[in-house]
């Protein structure tokens, strides 16, 4: 399973790369107005720091300027997957970027029949939202599930991106259900490696190497 950071904060992105365990980052327009700086340099600048797809994702609403903006944003980097919404217009823009070998991060993906038509528009990923589904009372896991079980019985090449992943729980569900990639934001890619027995255990080894070979260091 693929990790990417779901931020645009060019800080978290450098702390993630140092652990090596980032492959790709997914931004939104809001994440990239959180930080407030101009979007194609920034996107530039994320592509300097994670080597992997990095979504950038498209901010129109009708498909002709979606399709220009989205071949700009694909010039920026070799890295750059363009992300478009998963409406009429977002599909007829995802299938002429696809035409033309740009690939395609269809988003705001909300039922396994919307995958299915972002899958027959060549989408290279498709990006389910675990999270908004669970606030408005549904299981957003079971729509990772559907469309792993219906891309896997179709052969369809778009990889499933779990977004909208707000908890370790959420990784691990979305890795059981064969996602190909889970987005999360930093807080959660840090929560992954607790374990209070890992603390505990890693305490005791510590203690007892100090008690025979040498004194604990003194505190300063
Ligand atoms: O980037 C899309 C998605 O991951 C957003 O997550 O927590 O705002 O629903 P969230």
């Amino acid at each position: 399973m693929k990790f990417f950071l779901d931020t645009a904060n060019l800080d978290e992105l450098r702390t993630g790369v140092s652990w090596g365990i980032v492959d790709g980052v997914t931004t939104n327009p809001t994440l990239i107005a959180k930080e407030g700086k101009p979007f194609e340099e920034h996107i530039r600048e994320i592509c300097d720091i994670v080597d992997g797809d990095i979504s950038a994702e498209v901010v129109e609403t009708e498909s002709g300027p979606m399709i220009r903006q989205g071949r700009e944003l694909a010039k920026i980097h070799k890295n750059v997957v363009v992300k478009c919404p998963l409406t009429r217009e977002g599909i007829k823009a995802t299938s002429a970027l696809s035409g033309d070998g740009i690939r395609v991060n269809v988003t705001l993906c909300f039922s396994a029949a919307q995958a299915i038509i972002a899958a027959k528009a060549g989408a290279y990923i498709v990006s389910p939202f675990v999270g908004r589904l669970d606030d408005i009372g549904f299981t957003g896991m079971d729509l990772i599930r559907s469309i792993t079980q219906i891309y896997r019985n179709y052969g369809y090449a778009t990889q499933v991106l779990a977004a909208s992943l707000r908890s370790p729980t959420h990784v691990i569900d979305s890795a059981l259900a064969g996602s190909h990639i889970g987005t999360m934001p930093f807080k959660v890619l840090d929560m992954l490696f607790n374990h209070p027995l890992t603390d505990k255990g890693l305490e005791q080894f510590m203690k007892d190497w100090h008690k025979t070979f040498q004194e604990e260091p003194a505190a300063r």
